[in-house]
């Protein structure tokens, strides 16, 4: 069995990275939440005041900032669950509130942010072993990964997870709140200029709608020894 490259890309809350842990624990690889780094840019932007009042960002002082913000994850050795720091301090929690989520497309629709962090998920990838999920991971990352998914499934399912998800930690959130986010994410996401959303020719598509976490996982297990038996 080979070591291979898994990118796993699609829309937002649409369980991607429930089963792209769930797999590269099983499987013994690292995982890497591309979206944790784009959120982790974006807190930082919130805590450094780099948005302007009308959400706009204040972009030639980010950019002479990327070199002081400093990503990296760790695994929690309770949970075995990687979790992300910024410059040294966990972030975790921070990066997935709704405040990070309402921000988080612009900064990554920034060539210099999205250049960034790019180069950083290379240099993860340099070795294999490794299951990343984003938008772009197959497209722009990884172009040459042995195994591509792309996941989708529709946005009132997707809204009504992230909501179950957030309540669940005690946040205060309005269902329909959390679907105009999904939403205007899918539309930032997909019609930026640089790497938009899309899926990669070579990938295969899965519509989870109407799976269980349980059924994707196998479904994913066997999409994984498939190609690394290859
Ligand atoms: O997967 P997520 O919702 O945590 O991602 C947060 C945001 O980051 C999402 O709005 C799109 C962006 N993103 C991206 O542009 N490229 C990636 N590879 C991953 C995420």
């Amino acid at each position: 069995m080979k070591k291979i490259i898994i990118a796993i890309d699609g829309f937002s809350s649409c369980g991607k990275s429930t089963m792209a842990k769930d797999l590269a624990k099983e499987i013994g690889y690292i995982y890497i939440d591309s979206g944790a780094m784009y959120r982790a840019v974006t807190l930082y932007c919130l805590e450094h005041n780099l948005f302007n009042a009308d959400g706009s960002i204040r972009e030639s002082e980010l950019k002479s900032r990327m070199k002081d913000i400093r990503i990296t994850f760790r695994l929690n050795p309770e949970t075995q669950l990687p979790m992300t720091f910024l410059n040294g301090t966990n972030v975790e929690e921070r990066i997935r509130t709704l405040e990070v989520s309402s921000h988080v497309s612009p900064v990554a629709a920034l060539g210099f942010v999205r250049q960034a962090m790019v180069e950083q998920q290379q240099a993860m990838g340099k070795e294999k072993g490794i299951v990343m999920d984003g938008r772009d991971i197959g497209t722009a990352v990884f172009p040459q990964a042995e195994l591509k998914i792309f996941v989708t499934a529709s946005a009132r399912i997707r809204a009504q997870r992230r909501y179950d998800e957030l309540k669940a930690k005690g946040q205060d959130v309005s269902f329909e709140d959390i679907l105009k986010n999904v939403e205007e994410r899918d539309r930032i996401d997909q019609t930026r200029e640089i790497s938009p959303l899309r899926k990669a020719d070579d990938a295969i598509l899965l519509d989870n709608s109407r799976m269980t976490v349980n059924e994707q996982k196998e479904w994913l297990k066997e999409r994984f020894n498939e190609a690394a038996n290859e």
